[in-house]
């Protein structure tokens, strides 16, 4: 496998680590979470530059339906991303006062508002990209070419991490923050500091699995469609 490739998706994990990592504020301290966002910043740099081709090709964009929602994802990530960095550089500690005299407690709350939206649409970005990780995966570990055994093995693994997720949305508040409500109700670290981390991997793999299965069945309806 091309090795350029693969050290594309060793960014892409790191950046999406560095996500949860800077989701666990209230664990990491101030200055480890302005770094680690500052790192992921960087990598998404790097992910867009190796990406940019995509935006050349978007007037040929056909009109099926991965295409149009992986273009709808993109968008939303992109207005995900620039909240985020918008609102670090006006509410950052590292960075001159000058620049965190606009930052104020609704300031604050847009932030955090972006953070778990990007938590969710990071997860529908990779579920649109499952095969693809998959066949990664398959090659790295040297596994034969797909087997209906390890398929169903993986799609009640897959189930198992949703009702997880569904279970970990609530234990998070994640309504709540992906509303923008005013709570208090953060996650205590001194209790557990893996489960947060659980947490949070459950939900991405609940949206991953959602996308991935919801856009398997669109694709057959549409292919039945056309065969009609
Ligand atoms: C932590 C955040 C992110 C992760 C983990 C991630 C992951 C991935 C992966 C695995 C791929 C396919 C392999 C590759 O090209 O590297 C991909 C493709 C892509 N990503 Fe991301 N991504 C993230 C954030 C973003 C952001 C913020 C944008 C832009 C706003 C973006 C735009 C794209 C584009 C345009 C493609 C190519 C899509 C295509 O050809 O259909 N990604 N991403």
């Amino acid at each position: 496998m091309n090795s350029v490739f693969l050290l594309r998706l060793a960014f892409d994990l790191t950046a999406a680590a560095l996500l949860l990592f800077g989701l666990s504020y209230w664990w990491l301290g101030n200055a480890a979470h302005e770094l680690a966002g500052t790192a992921m910043f960087l990598l998404l740099v790097v992910h867009t530059v190796f990406n940019r081709r995509f935006y050349g090709r978007i007037a040929k964009t056909r009109r099926e339906a991965r295409d149009l929602f992986n273009l709808a994802v993109i968008l939303a990530l992109l207005v995900a991303m620039a909240m985020l960095l918008v609102t670090s550089v006006l509410i950052s500690n590292a960075l001159p006062d000058i620049l965190s005299s606009f930052g104020g407690f609704t300031v604050r709350r847009i932030h955090t508002l972006a953070a778990y939206w990007a938590l969710v649409i990071v997860a529908v970005h990779l579920g649109l990209r499952w095969p693809l990780i998959m066949g990664v995966t398959r090659s790295l570990l040297g596994l034969s070419a797909p087997n209906p055994g390890r398929s169903w093995a993986l799609r009640l693994a897959a189930l198992a991490i949703a009702i997880h997720g569904v279970w970990s949305a609530f234990e998070l508040g994640l309504g709540g923050k992906l509303a923008m409500q005013v709570s208090l109700d953060w996650w205590n670290f001194e209790t557990s500091v893996a489960g947060f981390f659980i947490h949070c991997v459950a939900v991405a793999g609940l949206c991953m699995a959602v996308t991935h299965y919801a856009l398997k069945w669109l694709q057959r309806r549409e292919r039945t469609a056309r065969t009609a």
